[in-house]
């Protein structure tokens, strides 16, 4: 397994490494301590290897029918003539949003082209499974055979193969929900601080991706937009959770001065433990959710406290695939009353033919 994955937020995603024992129980008080804090190391997306959405619809016409529905595709010509955007960028100095490193990270695809950095799009196909370059013909190709006599153990091969070249496939809660809220948690401190930029969305997996941003359409043959069957939801729902607290952790460890941001990524965190204390008791049969909770009160929620946070998170990632290497949710009924119903879901669905 790659020890590390990069997203188009570009931000570094290990959940191996630190095999983490808990730090002491902490009940230091709410970010007091001064100093500087770790900064947690950021790698960027590989830029070079990003084919962009128009490879990709070239087979997936429903998948992008479905995405250019979305705030994902429109924020690409909204953002940058936004009033609010041009008030962040002043602020923190930046003349051309388009050419922003910061702005490109979250909210475009951007591709290598004439050596030149270029945004192609806003968030899309790669941004959610990864640079598409050395995996797009794996994929897609059958083995070098026709679907009907792909025997199953090549096609399983393939798809093995694709991973390995860092497809990130719907199978892989983890990965996707690690996308997810590497964006949505606004992980910049002078971003938000500065910036004023909002910190973070109210982002919950299943709600957030069962509205607009459905695109399950391509095993039905563009027949229809399933909705997450009753066990894949109950995964999103407890792998988002986790997810929010790993990446809530992290963000609260990058913290340096106590303003906005350092108080909405600890309320972030402390939120995120408190739900999943709730489906701890509610899927007493999932003991893993305990000691997910367990780490996240390993580490204080306060300034300057990086090493002991990333630690506690690490913690949280080891379990969060631990989760998704055992479990398919199909014993996880206790968790069906907390996952939000469809009349919560964000946006609309996109319904194949419209
Ligand atoms: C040449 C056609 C082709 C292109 C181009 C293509 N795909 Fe696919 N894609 C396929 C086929 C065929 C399958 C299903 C293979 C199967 O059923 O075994 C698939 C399946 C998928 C799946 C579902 C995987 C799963 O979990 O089962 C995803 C996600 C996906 N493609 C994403 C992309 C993205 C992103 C791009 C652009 C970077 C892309 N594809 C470009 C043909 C293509
Ligand atoms: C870490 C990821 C991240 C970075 C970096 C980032 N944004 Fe955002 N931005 C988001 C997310 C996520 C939202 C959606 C928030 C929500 O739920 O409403 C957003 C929303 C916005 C909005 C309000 C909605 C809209 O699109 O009009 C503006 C304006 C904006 N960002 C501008 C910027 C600018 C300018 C920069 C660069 C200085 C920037 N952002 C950098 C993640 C990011
Ligand atoms: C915001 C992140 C995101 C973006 C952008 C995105 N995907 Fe996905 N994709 C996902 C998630 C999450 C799933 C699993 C959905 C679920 O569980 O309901 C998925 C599922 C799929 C599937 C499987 C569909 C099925 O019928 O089961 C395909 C194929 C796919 N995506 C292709 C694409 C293509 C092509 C694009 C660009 C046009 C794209 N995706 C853009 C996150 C994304
Ligand atoms: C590369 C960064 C990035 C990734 C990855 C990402 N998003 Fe977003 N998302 C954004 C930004 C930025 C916006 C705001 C766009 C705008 O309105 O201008 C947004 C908007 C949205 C919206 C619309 C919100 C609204 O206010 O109506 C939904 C829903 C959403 N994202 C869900 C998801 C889901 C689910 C995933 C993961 C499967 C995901 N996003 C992954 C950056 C990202």
């Amino acid at each position: 397994m790659r020890a590390c994955s990069r997203t188009a937020a570009g931000v570094e995603r290990c959940w191996t490494g630190i095999a983490s024992r808990p730090a002491a129980l902490c009940l230091c008080s709410f970010l007091t301590s001064l100093g500087i804090a770790a900064a947690h190391a950021a790698t960027s997306t590989d830029r070079a290897k990003i084919v962009g959405p128009n490879a990709c619809a070239e087979c997936h016409k429903q998948e992008t029918v479905a995405w250019k529905g979305s705030h994902h595709f429109k924020t690409f010509r909204e953002m940058p003539r936004s009033a609010e955007a041009n008030k962040i960028g002043d602020r923190m100095g930046i003349k051309r949003i388009k050419s922003d490193t910061l702005c490109l990270n979250c909210h475009f695809t951007v591709q290598i082209k004439n050596a030149g950095e270029v945004p192609v799009a806003g968030i899309s196909c790669e941004s959610c499974h990864s640079a598409g370059q050395d995996w797009i013909k794996v994929h897609s190709g059958f083995s070098g055979k026709t679907i009907l006599f792909e025997s199953k153990a090549e096609a399983k091969a393939r798809w093995q193969l694709a991973e390995s070249k860092g497809m990130i496939r719907a199978r892989s809660f983890y990965l996707l929900a690690k996308n997810c809220y590497g964006c949505h948690v606004v992980p910049e401190e002078e971003l938000v601080n500065k910036g004023g930029h909002k910190a973070g969305s109210a982002f919950e997996l299943v709600s957030w991706s069962q509205g607009e941003v459905r695109h399950n359409t391509w095993y039905s043959k563009g027949r229809e937009n399933v909705q997450a069957s009753t066990e894949r939801m109950r995964m999103l729902y407890l792998v988002g959770l986790g997810v929010e607290l790993e990446t809530a952790l992290r963000a609260v460890g990058k913290s340096t001065v106590r303003k906005v941001y350092a108080f909405e990524m600890a309320k972030r965190a402390d939120q995120a433990r408190k739900q999943l204390a709730i489906a701890a008791k509610a899927a007493p049969n999932v003991p893993e959710i305990a000691k997910i909770v367990e780490l996240g009160h390993s580490a204080g929620l306060k300034l300057n406290n990086g090493p002991a946070l990333t630690a506690a998170a690490d913690g949280v990632s080891k379990l969060l695939v631990g989760i998704t290497e055992k479990y398919d949710g199909s014993t996880m009924a206790g968790l069906d009353n907390l996952i939000p119903a469809p009349g919560k879901f964000k946006g609309t669905t996109i319904k194949p033919g419209s």
